[in-house]
């Protein structure tokens, strides 16, 4: 072990090394590390402030780990509303504007009419509050008014500062997009079943920023660009030194950019990257003019959604023609029929289109959509391109009509369609090779058991030779079986049973998520292994008490009974007992009681009991928040041996403090 003096240099070392990576990696786009070797740079890193835990800091990059979980997150008052902008598709439109502007300038006794062009990033807007050069808030933009205080989240972006560049004085808000970069959004859904997969990066993006566990955010490895600054003592500067700032602090700005003097420079900018954005490894659906002289702006004003002094041209969604070829039906895991259409492949957007859903039967019918039809595909934002509609005028003679199959592509059987419901959906449930298929890959999918070594390619082996018809039978493979089948080995049949083992232990939760009970996502999961601590405990659950648990509704509740009451449910249940997975909850994730609720929580010092991460995880599961630095608002600090000034301080302002004695009892 070594002593605080040597651990503080080595920090301090760490701590520089790993930003100048992450600068490497997100601002100059050259990274000089591989994600491994960076990794192993934080866990160093984490693993030091644990044996140290009164050397972190609120700015140290291993607080981007997240491992908070956050139950509800507060709300915050925006310092002024955040607006929204006026959008335009049309060039004449913008060009109406840039008059406007000129004249109201005019009026205003000002000549010269500048402008800044940047990109209208595919995003979500939010808030940081910066205090004294500490990121201390981030909120979301929620109704302009007021938004969810989201730091925790916010703190696992990579280029969000958490300490700004040279300080900074008093408090700063700063204002901006966080997006997901595309390759990093490919990666998250190629890791998702196929029903969870997020239609585009914003909607990605929107949803992890609203995550309850900001592990998993931190994972999801989003960024950020600023586009706005206030409160620095600088006030009088313009838009675009702003921006200059902006990067001089430690921002992303994008860095595309551009003064505009002249109606044309404005033209030549959105005709420029209407084309070189899809070069971009983010997405962009448009250009946003603003007026450069702030102090200007605030003259002009804003209409109750948006400001006067700027406005958003958007592209046109990007279209392309084609034919369709043929049309397949895929059989999802829970038996629904998807028509897909198989396209001749063309250039859309930046890709290649060979594909497209045509989601159900009633959009084939909608469109009156044909083999062999020319049709029209668009990209709105969307990654996954839809057929929009038929070019009716140029049908040739020789289109067939799509046929509903009476019978299932895989496995043959009658289709059904439920009343009310516009799909079909093949009932063989236990027998359907495509439904089992889709099962195991649910189940093995990252955030289900995680099982890595489990992929397409094997799983469609295993199932076509039946040696998988459920996913317990996973749990009774045998090494030398695995290893004869094709593209298999010695080496793979071990890593597959080894990731199986490794799967017995994952939690009781994940176990019920895995399971693929229709509607029952990870939030549901996580509410019925609250309620019901045993699979045992819920399968004797009828439909009405199932509909007293939060966020549980009948449709919910009945899909659960429905599940349970399958005959084959209790033979199923046995061989996952048998196969040793986690059919109850462990002591820790049992409810517990709610004595931290509302209550701001800081820990200083070395605690006997527990580690830093588990004090923490248990306050928060007790409704309470951590914090890292005290403050008027903090509720009790925890003090353990040797604690820091941090314990002066909140006895200064008054605080509470207690020993770990205490808080053991208080827990
Ligand atoms: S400025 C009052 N600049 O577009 C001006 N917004 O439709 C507020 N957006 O809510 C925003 N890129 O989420 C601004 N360069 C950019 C932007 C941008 C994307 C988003 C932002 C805003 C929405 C308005």
């Amino acid at each position: 072990m070594i002593d605080i003096i040597h651990a503080e240099e080595k920090i301090a070392q760490l701590r520089q090394e790993i930003e100048r990576h992450n600068c490497l990696y997100y601002v100059e786009a050259k990274p000089e590390f591989s994600d491994f070797e960076f990794d192993k740079l934080l866990e160093q890193l984490v693993e030091l402030e644990k044996q140290f835990p009164d050397l972190v800091t609120p700015d140290s990059p291993s607080q981007r780990v997240g491992g908070t979980i956050t139950k509800e997150f507060l709300t915050v008052i925006h310092r002024e509303p955040m607006l929204s902008l006026s959008n335009t598709y049309s060039l004449g439109e913008m060009e109406e504007f840039y008059n406007r502007v000129k004249k109201l300038l005019a009026l205003e006794g000002v000549e010269e009419q500048e402008m800044v062009a940047e990109l209208k990033f595919d995003g979500v807007a939010i808030s940081l509050l910066y205090r004294d050069g500490l990121l201390v808030q981030g909120a979301t933009r929620g109704d302009g008014v007021q938004g969810d205080d989201i730091t925790v989240n916010i703190r696992t972006i990579p280029t969000v500062p958490l300490k700004l560049i040279g300080g900074a004085d008093g408090e700063i808000e700063v204002r901006g997009e966080v997006f997901m970069r595309k390759d990093d959004f490919e990666q998250i859904n190629e890791s998702r079943p196929e029903e969870e997969r997020f239609a585009n990066p914003r909607n990605a993006t929107a949803g992890t920023l609203k995550m309850q566990d900001s592990a998993e955010v931190a994972r999801r490895r989003m960024s950020f660009v600023a586009y706005y600054l206030k409160g620095i003592s600088d006030e009088s500067t313009t838009h675009f030194r702003r921006l200059k700032l902006l990067e001089k602090l430690g921002f992303s700005t994008g860095n595309h950019y551009r003064l505009c003097r002249e109606l044309h420079d404005i033209n030549d900018f959105i005709a420029e990257w209407s084309e070189k954005r899809w070069e971009l490894p983010y997405e962009t659906d448009g250009v946003v003019l603003k007026l450069n002289a702030v102090a200007i702006r605030e003259k002009l004003g804003a209409t109750s959604k948006s400001p006067r002094w700027a406005i958003a041209y958007k592209y046109p969604a990007q279209q392309a023609r084609t034919v369709l070829n043929a049309v397949v039906f895929q059989v999802g895991r829970l038996g629904t029929i998807t028509p897909v259409a198989e396209l001749e492949p063309v250039l859309l957007a930046g890709s290649t289109v060979s594909r497209s859903t045509l989601h159900n039967f009633d959009e084939i019918e909608r469109l009156g959509i044909m083999i062999h039809d020319r049709v029209i595909i668009e990209k709105s934002g969307e990654v996954i391109p839809k057929v929009i509609s038929v070019v009716l005028d140029e049908r040739p003679s020789d289109v067939q009509p799509i046929v509903i199959p009476l019978n299932c592509p895989a496995c043959g059987t009658l289709l059904k369609k439920s009343e009310g419901e516009v799909s079909y959906y093949c009932p063989s449930e236990e027998e359907c090779p495509a439904q089992i298929r889709g099962r195991v890959l649910h189940f093995a999918s990252r955030n289900a058991m995680d099982i890595r070594n489990l992929g397409k390619a094997l799983v469609d082996q295993l199932v076509s030779i039946k040696l998988v018809k459920d996913v317990g039978d996973l749990y009774f493979l045998q090494e030398p079986l695995v290893e004869n089948l094709e593209r298999m080995g010695r080496k793979s049949a071990q890593n597959l049973v080894h990731a199986l083992d490794e799967s017995r232990a994952k939690s009781y939760e994940r176990l019920l998520y895995a399971l693929g009970i229709r509607h029952v996502g990870r939030a549901t999961a996580r509410e019925l292994s609250q309620a019901y601590p045993s699979l045992e405990a819920l399968m004797q659950a009828s439909e009405e008490e199932l509909s007293t648990v939060p966020d549980i509704g009948p449709v919910v509740a009945r899909s659960i009974c429905d599940y349970f009451a399958k005959p084959t449910a209790s033979y199923f249940l046995e061989k996952l007992r048998a196969a040793g997975l986690q059919l109850s909850a462990s002591e820790s994730t049992i409810q517990v009681n709610r004595n931290f609720e509302g209550l701001t929580v800081l820990f200083t010092g070395g605690l006997d009991r527990y580690d830093r991460q588990q004090a923490s995880e248990l306050v928060v599961e007790r409704g309470g928040r951590v914090v890292n630095s005290v403050s008027k608002k903090t509720g009790l600090v925890v003090a353990g041996h040797d604690p820091g000034s941090k314990l002066d301080k909140a006895r200064k302002l008054g605080v509470r403090v207690v020993s770990e004695d205490e808080f053991d009892k208080m827990l």
